[in-house]
């Protein structure tokens, strides 16, 4: 059956560009993100992994690990991180999976038949230090995820797992948030001290984390 959110993501043992994992034990109590691209030396492909090794100190930051896996070998991804690196102007600091066999790509449902029976499709999903699956989001081949979004859903589910708030439309980092609806006027109010109540349901707070 296919994963869904809240499910223990699947451990394995794999190959990587970094040596044999147990992807649990390379996790450990970190968060991660685990992303499928479709094939070694493709266009998309390599600005996207370009754009992960760019952001390596904002995934660091927010005490996040990113490891990609495709159906390639890791003798494919060794050849190909040259050409990452002389393209997208970063060292790749971050494994990546070799999975010919497709033990990863079939836990995690990444090939998708009626988009490409062999190659696995743009999947990405984050995961909670507890090892829950805490968002999967799922792009075609031809067109490159946004790894912004990457981060700022990671600063809300980090945000929103530490207090009792949830994030409106387009939030980013500092902006106002949303006072649980789970938190009662009182509760609230003694959590917030204050807050704007647009409507009953509808209640707003400074970011708590800043
Ligand atoms: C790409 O990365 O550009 C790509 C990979 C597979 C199919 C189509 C595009």
């Amino acid at each position: 059956m296919a994963l869904r959110l809240g499910d223990t993501a699947p451990n394995f043992t794999a190959p990587t560009t970094e040596g044999e994992i147990d992807f649990h034990d390379w996790k450990g109590d970190s968060w991660a993100v685990l992303f499928s691209h479709p094939k070694d030396f493709t266009p998309v492909c390599t600005t996207e992994l370009g754009m992960t090794a760019k952001l390596g100190d904002e995934f660091a930051k927010r005490n996040v690990k990113a490891i990609a896996v495709s159906v390639d070998s890791v003798d494919s991804h060794n050849g190909w991180v040259g050409d990452i690196e002389e393209t997208q102007g970063t060292a790749v600091n971050f494994p990546i999976i070799g999975d010919p066999d497709r033990v990863v790509a079939d836990l995690y449902d990444m090939i998708h038949p009626n988009a490409d029976t062999t190659l696995t499709v743009r999947s990405l999903f984050i995961i909670g230090p507890d090892h829950t699956v805490k968002l999967m989001i799922t792009y075609p081949a031809s067109t490159g995820r946004n790894f912004d979004e990457v981060l700022r859903v990671i600063d809300s589910l980090q945000l929103t797992a530490n207090h009792s708030v949830a994030t409106p439309a387009n939030w980013t980092k500092g902006d106002e948030v949303i006072v649980s609806p789970g938190l009662d006027d009182a509760a609230a109010t003694e959590k917030f001290g204050s807050f704007n109540a647009v409507k009953p349901y509808l209640r707003y707070v400074a970011d708590p984390s800043t």
